[in-house]
């Protein structure tokens, strides 16, 4: 077959997909890398991942026909083909696996005139070159295989090992299988399947089509399937191979052009000695584009750990074609071209790519000269045919960032190997020191069991970026510092899973609460924390029991982390907008990102006025309208802060860090003159900032010496608080009775109006009480005074005046009468105040204290005191006014006796 007239990659997969359509499949989209619902699986391997619990019926769809072109990766788990990649013609880290799926609907009586029409009529390939396996004990698919296909028998080859049984991981659906075979012919050497020569390239397995019949469990037993079904699998690249009139995968057209860009990038010779190289270089580009698109970024550990092995493995191979600057970010546009049509995902993660990579390389090549050179400088002191020194490997990963498939590649191509366990045991004593320095925050008691359990399974894998519920391997149930079997109904312990969408607190950010489901039980998570990477969930059991070794569902609460994810990233618009506004000094120094608020200290010391305050509202509000992208990264720490990223202040940060940026800046504005906000954050985020909705403040006060504090809420709470707000005013406008937007000038005018009323008021009382108002008590009523043992008195007792008013009346009677002694009881509601005066002229010979303690003994009150021209005293019996006048006529008599 001509390759100008072969079918390209994409027309091979809208030829089967579209034949299966017309057959009554539903065309369903490749799922994501990272398997939703398979704790075990660390990426998706094959077509059938997404479909699993729909083989084992716990699932039901309204399709029970399928096909997809899946995206799978193969670098970690059971199906691992890094090392071999760019060596071989065939393997791959990433390809797309085309298949149809039967759901208990059609077996093996359909699936299999179905493939034979496909592979013979839809893509043309010649009957004449196929042979076919199949399970040793499957006459049934011998038997079709003649009658469909009639092929003799010596094409219909029996085989008894696993390569005819497949299984998707050590658990799960599984089969039976059968294989296609396309013979290349005996100019290239190899063997039929199952001959000792099959590990050549002539025969190549072009599809196979698995016949689900049983579940394997992780005890090893196994169940028969209640409906049987069919999961099928075409390796795309090797089928574009073939028709392309080719057994080199690497020579199709997709991967070409790939292999091309690659060459002319590196402007080198795609076919000359960096043929391997590029080969290398155009597989890995594609796993860990569609990676990094499904939303795995490069880390330490876990998923991220293996991404960044293959990035590292590729631009190692980029360094070796001598390309002085980064290579891989500028072939992401070819391969855009090439697969953007059919993954849209591409396009839109094309600038997450792109940054990704390039920031990878850059700082990976400041160390890779200096680690081979390294390298380089032990092999030569070594004898010939020495394994490398375990504790060489560590070093190189520890230092250098080699993970140790890296140099295990570096030293195939010099014919060595390394000391594994040496490497291994350096490891282990590197994470005995790091628990052995692990102070311990307090809060989560005994923690060495924690990193028992990161020793023994090493730290969680966080979902929790891209997904809020995922399954996980319940790896640990703890309680009271010590390993459990088993938690009941009742009890509250902790949980540990290989992976969980749930975020452990951290940053001030809140850990995440949900529900964790089992097939035995049911817990409510109240909690998470982190120790040693251990996501601890902090779970009460409500139903049946927990259990390590199984899996669990597990949900975060949804509307609760999208609270949180508001606040959070408000909580960097508001950042921004404070340094903006108050100056380069403002400095996180503490911050809350909970679910009904947010709380944010910085360093600042005196207090925001109304202004800064409503312009920092504004400001947070605009970019919130602005509805900008939130753009995550991973880059190293010093990048990062030449970026002008915020950190928190005395916070340690690893080598590298996860970069949130969001906002469009007006020119020369915001963190770097272009993005608004831009901080070194592990936290989780909205993914555009309309999604904040609003931002109010709600305080602002001191937190600490030259800490200042805000308080803010977003969203729901927000409009919550502004309607209170409203109803509030709307309630006072109804009270004062004034239209809602003069209420504040109606309520001004009220006050300064009760001001001027109670100035009025108190006048009228005194001229009243002066006048000999208020109430008259018996003969020594009247403003006139009378005279007792030779001194003029006036007595009086008054209703309508308080205590206060009493001083102010003595003088004034004092004016009018000249000489004399005067004392007022103000009757205040049953109680008595009282006060008693002395014109100067006589306090010689008598005191106004004495007359008011007469009074107050009279009053049932006790002492009372003041000068002798002035004494004040109460009661609480303004009932006894009389007894009190005359206890104060008898000291008058006396002192006259005197
Ligand atoms: N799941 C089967 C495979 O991957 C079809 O080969």
């Amino acid at each position: 077959m001509s390759s100008q007239s072969a079918l390209s990659l994409a027309e091979i997969r809208s030829t089967f997909l579209d034949y299966f359509a017309r057959q009554g499949h539903a065309v369903v989209p490749s799922s994501p890398l990272v398997p939703r619902n398979d704790p075990t699986l660390m990426f998706a391997n094959s077509g059938m991942v997404q479909f699993k619990n729909l083989f084992t019926g716990l699932e039901t769809r309204d399709y029970t026909r399928a096909t997809t072109s899946q995206k799978c990766v193969r670098a970690g788990g059971k199906h691992n083909d890094l090392d071999n990649v760019g060596y071989t013609n065939r393997h791959h880290t990433f390809f797309e696996m085309l298949g149809n799926f039967s759901f208990g609907d059609y077996f093996k009586e359909q699936a299999i005139p179905f493939a034979w029409e496909v592979v013979t009529k839809e893509l043309g390939i010649d009957p004449s070159r196929l042979l076919v396996t199949v399970y040793h004990t499957d006459d049934e698919a011998a038997g079709l295989w003649k009658k469909v296909a009639g092929l003799p028998d010596e094409r219909i080859l029996r085989i008894a090992t696993d390569d005819n049984f497949w299984m998707m991981g050590n658990t799960g659906p599984c089969g039976p299988c059968s294989e296609i075979f396309y013979d290349h012919g005996d100019h290239i050497w190899g063997g039929p399947p199952g001959s000792p020569e099959e590990d050549g390239d002539r025969f190549v397995e072009i599809w196979n089509l698995v016949f689900m019949q049983y579940e394997q469990f992780e005890d090893g037993s196994r169940r028969e399937l209640a409906a049987q079904s069919i999961d099928t699998g075409m390796g795309i690249e090797r089928v574009a191979a073939l028709l392309q009139g080719t057994n080199d995968n690497y020579a199709t057209d997709l991967m070409r052009a790939l292999i091309e860009a690659s060459a002319h990038e590196s402007s080198t010779d795609p076919d000359g000695p960096g043929r391997t190289h590029h080969r290398v270089i155009a597989d890995h580009l594609r796993s860990v584009s569609f990676l990094i698109a499904d939303g795995v970024l490069p880390s330490g550990e876990g998923r991220g750990y293996v991404l960044r092995r293959i990035m590292r493995r590729a631009m190692r191979h980029a360094h070796l074609l001598g390309t002085k600057d980064p290579l891989m970010h500028r072939l992401v546009p070819e391969l855009v071209r090439q697969m953007g049509a059919h993954y849209p995902e591409l396009h839109e993660a094309r600038a997450l790519i792109e940054a990704t990579l390039e920031t990878e390389e850059e700082r990976f090549r400041q160390t890779l000269e200096r680690g081979l050179r390294l390298l380089d400088d032990e092999l030569q002191h070594l004898p010939e045919g020495t394994a490398l020194p375990g504790e060489t490997a560590f070093r190189l990963y520890d230092t250098y960032g080699f993970p140790l498939d890296l140099t295990q590649d570096a030293l195939r191509e010099r014919g060595r190997s390394v000391d594994q366990a040496g490497f291994d045991a350096a490891m282990a004593e590197q994470k005995r020191k790091a628990r052995a320095a692990w102070a311990g925050s307090g809060e989560v008691a005994d923690a060495g069991v924690w990193f028992d359990i990161a020793d023994a399974h090493g730290t969680t894998d966080f979902l929790g970026y891209d997904t809020e519920v995922a399954e996980g391997q319940i790896l640990a149930v703890v309680k009271d510092g010590a390993r459990v079997e088993a938690a009941q109904a009742g009890e509250t312990v902790q949980v540990v899973l290989n992976q969980t969408p749930f975020y452990a607190e951290a940053g001030g950010q809140v850990g995440d609460t949900g529900v964790l489901t089992t097939d035995e039980g049911r817990a409510r998570i109240t909690d998470c924390r982190k120790v040693a990477g251990v996501h601890i969930h902090f779970a009460e059991v409500e139903q049946g029991r927990i259990e390590p070794g199984t899996p669990a569902k597990l949900e975060v609460d949804h509307a609760r982390r999208g609270a949180i994810r508001a606040n959070h990233s408000a909580t960097h618009l508001l950042h921004e907008a404070l340094r903006q506004r108050l100056g380069e000094h403002v400095a996180q120094r503490g911050s809350l990102n909970a679910p009904d608020r947010l709380r944010f200290d910085f360093s600042h010391t005196t207090a925001l006025s109304r202004d800064d305050i409503e312009a920092v509202e504004a400001e947070v509000n605009a970019f919130i309208r602005q509805n900008a992208p939130v753009v995550t990264r991973i880059m190293p720490t010093d990048d990062a802060r030449a970026l002008g990223a915020q950190a928190l202040f005395g916070e340690k940060y690893g080598d590298e860090v996860r970069v949130v940026s969001m906002g469009r800046a007006p020119t020369g504005k915001g963190a770097d003159g272009e993005t608004w906000s831009i901080e070194l954050c592990g936290g989780t985020h909205v993914r555009q900032t309309g999604d904040i909705g609003l931002f109010v403040t709600v305080g602002e006060g001191a937190s600490s010496s030259g800490v200042r504090r805000v308080e803010a809420l977003t969203g729901e709470a927000a409009r919550r608080y502004l309607a209170d707000q409203a109803a509030r005013v709307a309630a006072v406008a109804g009270a004062v009775k004034a239209p809602r937007d003069e209420v504040v000038d109606r309520v001004k005018a009220l006050v300064d109006e009760r001001k001027s009323l109670a100035a009025e008021v108190a006048e009228l009382r005194r001229q009243l009480a002066l006048a000999g108002g208020g109430q008259a008590a018996g003969d020594a009523a009247g403003p006139d005074a009378r005279d007792v043992g030779g001194t003029p008195f006036l007595a009086q007792v008054l209703s309508g005046v308080t205590g206060k008013d009493l001083p102010g009346l003595i003088d004034a009677h004092k004016q009018r009468i000249g000489s004399g002694a005067i004392l007022l009881i103000a009757d205040t509601g049953g109680k008595a105040a009282v006060a008693a005066g002395v014109t100067d002229n006589l306090t010689g010979r008598l005191s106004a204290v004495d007359i008011v303690q007469a009074a107050v003994a009279q009053l049932g009150g006790k002492g009372g005191g003041g000068r002798p021209d002035m004494a004040q005293g109460g009661g609480k019996d303004a009932a006894n006014a009389e007894a009190a006048i005359a206890a104060a006529e008898q000291v008058l008599q006396k002192v006259a006796a005197e």
